[in-house]
């Protein structure tokens, strides 16, 4: 009987396990193919807006003094920031405040706002972005 509990036991044990392995391994085939897929938009923003921060869909561009973008999701729980208090970057979930080098300076986000890549054509002053 109590060899039977063993087993049942080791059996439940070994099928959580696997389980749980395909689980994790196909939310990373999932997620990842969503991260690919995410860097592959770009956009574009005029700069000939005298605004030291601009908020887009996906960005927040950073126009003064040299240029700098981060994405507007914030490192806490993803929710889009687009707001600007006495120059703190403010989410506007559980109330994380960014400096404008994307810095946490109050939580819970404790890493720093994803920094993106992007180009600035001189002539026609626009920034394209990789999203
Ligand atoms: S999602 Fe921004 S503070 Fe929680």
């Amino acid at each position: 009987m109590g060899n039977k509990k063993k087993s049942r036991r080791y059996f439940l044990k070994t099928l959580g396990a696997v389980t749980g392995a395909a689980f994790l391994g196909l939310w990373g085939l999932m997620t990842g193919d969503l991260q690919k897929n995410k860097r592959k938009k770009t956009i574009s923003i005029p700069l000939d807006d005298n605004r030291a921060v601009l908020f887009s869909e996906d960005c927040i561009v950073i126009n003064s003094g040299q240029p700098k973008v981060f994405s507007s999701y914030c490192t806490h729980l993803g929710c889009r920031i687009k707001t600007l208090e006495d120059s703190k970057l403010v989410c506007p979930c559980h109330g994380s405040m960014f400096d404008l080098n994307g810095n946490p300076l109050k939580g819970p986000a404790v890493k720093p706002l994803e920094k993106l890549e992007f180009t600035i054509n001189k002539n026609s002053n626009i920034m394209t972005i990789k999203i």
